[in-house]
């Protein structure tokens, strides 16, 4: 990868001065969705898989950036003069806007780059590819610039204050974080409330995490997730009314049975009902996984699908059948939707033994019903951020 990005780099920005190599990895959630912005906790891991980005600081004020992903899209140009919070048409939104985040945050971008990028995220898999690109920027531009007193959750969250200034998604703190903090062979149970965390070990003994992309593209800025995060917001503030919280992840299943009837919505209250007993499902799950119950850990994550399928409404036809065919599967200990919904991928925990029956049955199926083909990845869980 080094040595086919160091060529592309000399070829598209000359090969002469302090050239620098960092990685971000992606990032999937085992367990814990749409908690992140109701103040729930949530499970994701770090992939070994992720972007490297090859950067130059400029004399100038001048950006340029080549991705080795969008060829096709060749050199983009622009400048530090240039931001535009919610006008960017391109990918270099996503380090655009990190680098304004770090000007507003009092830690200035005084010079310009030349930016390589190449990553080996499945494009629209939902893997978070662009808080990868975020958080990659992050780390980049506190070594460029010597900003030692950034620590990587603050990187974490300057991503996530790019994604909801800069780029107009109101994401969680979930996607940064996960790829900031991720630690080899560990996920990150995370309380979203506090930033509290901690790490706990997947140790699958004879079982591989399996993801399966749809292939159906999605826009989170143009998807419903912004819709999802206000009907939650609506439902809280009527729960408020009756309940003293600040959010939905401080209720517990049963304070939310006494008081639902406040709902004025029965959409909202489904929404709240959602993240109310994912982040109790969350906790239980990792209890599991200390025990080493595996099965009890795939069984919440098949009840974690059932409700953002039924009460959230955010998986589609095409995540429904990479879920309900894994289901069927022998050997399957959980699978589920992960990210955001309405596209983007699976996980499933599956015996290593029939991981290959799996992706074909599963496969076969899918392209039977949908009409085009899942793509699956066998993945490793990795670690976080680095320049090498
Ligand atoms: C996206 C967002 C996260 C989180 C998930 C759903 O990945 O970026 O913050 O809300 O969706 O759990």
């Amino acid at each position: 990868m080094r040595e086919t990005m160091k060529r592309c780099f000399a070829e598209k920005f000359g090969s002469e001065g302090d050239i620098r190599t960092y990685f971000a990895p992606g990032r999937v959630n085992l367990v814990g969705e749409h908690t992140d912005y109701n103040g729930g906790h949530v499970f994701p891991c770090a992939l070994t898989i992720g972007t490297y980005m090859m950067a130059r600081k400029r004399e100038d004020r001048q950006l340029r950036f080549y991705s080795m992903n969008f060829e096709q899209v060749g050199m983009l140009e622009s400048s530090l003069d240039e931001f535009v919070p919610g006008g960017e048409k391109s990918w270099i939104a996503y380090p655009k806007g990190v680098m304004w985040t770090f000007e507003q945050k009092g830690y200035p971008v005084t010079n310009g780059f030349d930016i390589l990028l190449c990553g080996n995220i499945p494009n629209g898999s939902g893997l978070s590819s662009s808080a990868s690109v975020e958080t990659v920027t992050g780390v980049m531009l506190r070594d460029m610039f010597g900003y030692d007193a950034l620590s990587n959750i603050d990187l974490a969250l300057y991503g996530q204050y790019s994604e909801n200034n800069y780029n107009g998604v109101n994401c969680g703190i979930m996607d940064q974080f996960a790829i900031a903090m991720g630690k080899k062979d560990h996920a990150i149970f995370l309380d979203t409330a506090d930033l509290s965390y901690m790490y706990a070990p997947v140790k699958l003994e004879n079982a591989k995490i399996v993801l399966a992309s749809s292939n159906k593209k999605r826009g989170l800025g143009d998807s419903k997730y912004n819709e999802r995060r206000s009907e939650c917001e609506s439902a809280l503030a009527e729960l408020q009314k009756v309940k003293d919280i600040k959010n939905l992840g401080e209720l517990t299943s049963a304070d939310f049975e006494e008081i639902k009837g406040v709902i004025s919505s029965p959409i909202w209250a489904r929404r709240a009902k959602h993240a109310v007993y994912e982040n109790e499902r969350t906790v239980r799950a990792v209890e599991c996984l200390k025990k080493n119950n595996i099965a009890a850990f795939g069984q919440l994550m098949n009840e974690s699908h059932i409700s953002l399928r039924d009460d959230y409404e955010v998986t589609g036809k095409e995540l429904d059948t990479l879920v309900e065919e894994a289901w069927k599967c022998e050997g399957v200990i959980g699978s589920r939707m992960t990210g955001a919904g309405f596209g983007g991928c699976t996980v499933s925990i599956v015996e290593t033994e029939h991981v290959d029956a799996f992706v074909e049955k599963v496969g076969e199926a899918y392209e039977k019903k949908i009409g085009y083909a899942a793509d699956f990845y066998i993945v490793d869980i990795g670690d976080g951020p680095v320049r090498f």
